[in-house]
């Protein structure tokens, strides 16, 4: 068996220009993404700064209003038929976004770095239409974990303004590496597990804190400089950008200034457990339980699902295997044992992301650590070639968590109806062959 990611995690290395055609079992994709660039000279705008109020940023953005880690975006509601964005000059050129009005399907666009883009105009589908969204949601997210966006402005025609739209009431976050972030999923970020996850619950915040090639433990992974067990503090991910845009010094994610997760779904692991990246049992639980005892500590509600790390299948004679054990599946299990055990919860500690310390609760912890068992969701045609989720796959793996969260944490499947997987409407439109 060829070992798990070595070509996937590969693929970050060579992080080709935003300009790369999408390629579909091997044949390019037909898009027909609007060119949406304007000059804005030529329009009468109301223009909203990037730090006005009535934006809601999702996902991580730093200081600069530059996006992070997996599908983040904007979201704010608007009064007439004009939404326009000037985009900063530290935009990755050519960035791949998708966006949409209310409960419309979502519509894809190349962003210029420094440019003003003119997203709703009369002419856009579904902009003149009056309900039942009312006011009218426009909403944007990056698709690839990689690259990002800087807002500079967004601008309405004179005489309209931006509405302030509430955040959902309940909010998740998925913490993990390529497998959460999209990789090798048609539209990326837009159509990984994750992402479907968080919108296919509905009424549902989602931040998706994840990176191709990361490990949990704090080394080199496939070229990212930090673990997760560090990066989930800080607001930028291990990428090229940011070591450009952040150099050094990246911006510790302010959790007091953001409200706490209430799941918070971990899938980490399979890189750690990637030869290549040496990461020995011991550091890679020592790590992984340091990550939820940071998570427990910054949102001491949060209820945590680790997920067992799955490999690819293989032929084996006339059938497909499951490929080597899916990578410390007794050790992860024995973790969440650990977490659920008594003396733990008598006496539980809490990372800040230095140093750990007793959480002096007084009384014995509520149990907050879930185990979510992937063996059986997917098989081997669900995975692609790159050893990731296809469509289907990471479809089937958001279905599989929704169905498990509300049965085991009591929420409600609360979407209804508005897209969330881009281009999965296969059918059979003959029924005679
Ligand atoms: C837009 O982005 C997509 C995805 O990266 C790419 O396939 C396409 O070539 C880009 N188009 C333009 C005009 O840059
Ligand atoms: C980027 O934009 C900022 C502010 O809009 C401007 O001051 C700066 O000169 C620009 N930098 C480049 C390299 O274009
Ligand atoms: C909305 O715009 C479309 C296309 O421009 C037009 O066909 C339709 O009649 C308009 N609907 C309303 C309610 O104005
Ligand atoms: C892997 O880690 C072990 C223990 O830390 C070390 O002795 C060994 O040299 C490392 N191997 C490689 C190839 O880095
Ligand atoms: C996970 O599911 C598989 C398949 O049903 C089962 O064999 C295995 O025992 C389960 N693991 C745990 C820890 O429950």
């Amino acid at each position: 068996m060829p070992s798990l990611l070595s070509l996937a995690a590969l693929g970050l290395a060579f992080v080709s220009p935003a300009a790369a055609v999408i390629l579909q079992n091997g044949q390019v994709r037909e898009t027909n993404f609007p060119n949406t660039r304007i000059d804005p000279s030529a329009y009468t705008f109301k223009t909203y700064p990037a730090d006005a109020p009535e934006i809601s940023y999702k996902g991580r953005w730093d200081s600069k209003h530059v996006s992070w880690w997996s599908a983040p975006g904007i979201k704010f509601g608007y009064t007439g038929q004009t939404v326009a964005i000037t985009f900063g000059n530290l935009t990755s050129d050519g960035v791949l976004v998708g966006y949409r009005i209310g409960g419309l399907d979502w519509m894809f666009t190349n962003i210029t770095a420094g440019a003003t883009h003119l997203l709703v105009s009369p002419d856009t589908p579904g902009a003149n239409l009056t309900g039942p969204i009312y006011p009218w949601t426009f909403e944007l997210r990056v698709t690839n974990w990689a690259y990002g966006v800087q807002i500079r402005s967004v601008h309405v025609a004179a005489g309209e303004r931006l509405v302030k739209i509430p955040d959902y009431p309940r909010r998740i976050e998925v913490i993990g590496d390529s497998l959460a972030a999209g990789m090798y999923t048609s539209y990326e970020g837009l159509s990984s597990w994750a992402y479907g996850l968080g919108a296919g619950l509905g009424d549902t915040e989602y931040s998706i804190t994840a990176y191709p090639g990361i490990c949990v433990a704090d080394q080199d992974c496939w070229g990212n400089p930090r673990g997760q067990v560090h990066q989930w503090f800080y607001t930028s991910d291990t990428s090229y950008r940011a070591s450009v845009i952040h150099g050094d010094n990246p911006e510790p994610w302010d959790f007091s200034k953001h409200p706490p997760a209430d799941i918070v779904v971990i899938n980490i692991g399979t890189n750690d457990n990637n030869e290549h990246n040496n990461v020995s049992t011991e550091a890679y639980i020592d790590a992984y339980t340091k990550l939820i005892q940071g998570v427990h500590g910054k949102w001491p509600k949060a209820q945590v699902i680790v997920m067992s790390l799955w490999l690819g299948f293989y032929q084996s004679g006339n059938t497909y295997l499951p490929g080597a054990p899916g990578g410390w599946v007794k050790e992860i299990y024995d973790m969440v044992q650990w977490f659920n055990s008594d003396a733990y919860l008598r006496n539980p500690t809490v990372y800040d992301g230095v140093t750990k310390k007793t959480a002096r609760t007084g009384r014995r912890a509520k149990p907050f650590v879930h185990y979510f068992n992937t063996t059986g969701i997917l098989q081997h045609n669900d995975i692609a070639p790159q050893w990731h989720p296809t469509d289907v796959g990471a479809i089937k793996v958001a279905s599989h968590l929704q169905q498990y969260i509300r049965l085991k944490l009591g929420w409600d499947l609360a979407a209804t109806g508005p897209e969330v997987y881009h281009e999965t409407l296969y059918w059979n439109d003959e029924s005679g062959y």
